[in-house]
């Protein structure tokens, strides 16, 4: 086989042409295309300056990048925050016959952070800042989310050190007053960051970022189901979001047809030291969210409409390793596998040496997925980046697994979504092939490789 130059840059997941990303931001369904601000260095590969870039797209897959949409100031950094279109001019920013868009960010400055408005008129290309205005006086006050609710509106957002979530309402998005606050609860460990909260199917979640305190290391991602009243959020249950590393301050969609999550694919453990360039930092899949009893149910909300490029099974492959087709090598695909590990093991591994030596290896054994990027390639630019990531499943002989590989990532959905995992990998160029291998006890039932041409 004959090795291509692969770059780390992915296909089917947005990245910055150039520069440092981390949080989606702003996240909205609006004038018929999805909007994807995002925190930005517009000057180099690491975090500062912040100011929030911005891509959008009509299907969650092929992404524009447009100018910078919000830029620090000698006075501010533009830190996290969201959008909501104002249809009915409550804050008198735009006119009645052109409602305008608003945003709300935290001014990140010495010593204090508080949230700030900016419009724009223009659908989200061009916005105006309009100042502070909530302040709590304190210095870890950030990353508001607002949405509407009945005939007003409601803002969240984390005193991050506290570990709470405060709420407010407001008639206008410009005078807010305290409503209650949430937490801690959850996991006991880290800061807290990026809340959202949002109905889906007759109940209200919140997902929340934290950071460190993930079971897999540094910074992960837990969600609470709960019952919202207009004041309160109360929690009957929680879980993490994400089991893998890569899984960070994913917040939801406003105005989008139904309800679809977006992440920043990186830790902050290592983020920093990622190796692409003239970029670093990308976002997930986009996720189509449902609930299941007490679980939130995550699905890529990419539409592929393609049939699978290769199917077989059932295989008996004991310890032999196959390779999946060559046309898989070395590009984005879909990987669907249905297996039954019995008191065996079934391993999946992406990006892969020929022999199977170096690779990304997606392991199932009854009870258990795993993802282990020991070998992934280029694992040395941070100590704490090697790593397996381990997710338990139900009870159960057949296991599914939906995989999604990019060029230099792979999502794991298991137990049509109730469980996840996310992580970035940096293979070297000669590391391109898929290779399916078991151990005696187990049967790989079937599965099916779609290439997403790109
Ligand atoms: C989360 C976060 C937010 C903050 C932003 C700054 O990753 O720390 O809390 O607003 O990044 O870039």
């Amino acid at each position: 086989m004959t090795s291509t130059a692969l770059s780390t840059r992915p296909a089917v997941h947005f990245a910055p042409k150039r520069n440092w990303m981390n949080d989606p931001n702003g996240l909205i369904h609006h004038g018929g295309r999805y909007h994807l601000y995002f925190q930005h260095n517009p000057y180099d590969g690491d975090w500062g300056h912040m100011s929030w870039g911005h891509a959008s797209s009509s299907d969650l897959l092929e992404w524009t990048e447009h100018p910078i949409a919000l830029l620090h100031d000698e006075n501010e950094a533009v830190f996290s925050g969201s959008i909501v279109f104002d249809a009915q001019n409550s804050s008198k920013l735009g006119t009645t016959e052109r409602p305008p868009l608003i945003a709300l960010y935290t001014s990140a400055r010495q010593g204090s952070q508080a949230q700030a408005l900016a419009s724009s008129t223009d659908g989200g290309e061009t916005w105006v800042k309009r100042g502070i205005v909530l302040d709590r006086g304190t210095t870890d006050f950030r990353d508001p989310k607002v949405f509407r609710y009945l005939d007003h509106w409601i803002l969240i957002a984390v005193e991050a050190l506290d570990r709470q979530v405060h709420l407010f309402r407001s008639d206008d998005l410009q005078n807010w007053s305290p409503l209650s606050v949430f937490g801690p609860a959850g996991a006991p460990q880290g800061i807290w960051e990026c809340p959202d909260l949002f109905p889906i199917d007759g109940r209200w979640v919140l997902v929340l970022s934290m950071n460190p305190g993930n079971p897999a290391g540094g910074s992960g991602m837990q969600y609470f189901i709960g019952d919202f009243d207009g004041t309160t959020f109360t929690a009957t249950s929680w879980d993490w979001l994400d089991r893998g590393r890569d899984f960070y301050a994913a917040v939801t969609v406003s105005d989008a047809p139904a309800p679809v999550l977006i992440g920043w694919m990186s830790n902050w453990d290592y983020a920093h030291a990622i190796p692409s360039s003239p970029w670093r930092g990308s976002a997930t899949l986009p996720r189509r969210l449902e609930l299941r009893g007490e679980r939130l149910v995550q699905r890529p909300a990419v539409n592929l409409a393609k049939a699978p490029h290769y199917s077989a099974g059932p295989l008996a492959l004991s310890e032999v390793a196959v390779p999946l087709p060559e046309d898989a090598h070395g590009r984005a695909a879909r990987i669907k596998l249905v297996a039954r590990p019995g008191r065996g093991v079934v391993e999946l591994v992406l990006r892969a040496s020929p022999d199977g030596s170096v690779g990304t290896t997606v392991r199932l054994v009854t009870g258990e997925v795993s993802l282990d990027r020991r070998r992934s390639g280029n694992i040395g630019f941070s100590e704490t980046f090697a790593s397996v990531s381990k997710a338990p499943l139900a009870p159960g002989e057949t296991v599914e697994i939906d995989v999604w590989i990019d060029v230099s990532s792979v999502e794991v959905f298991a137990e049509a979504g109730a469980v996840t995992i996310t992580e970035q990998i940096f293979p070297a160029d000669e590391n391109t092939t898929v290779l399916l291998r078991s151990t005696e006890d187990a049967v790989v039932q079937s599965v099916e490789v779609t290439v997403i041409e790109r």
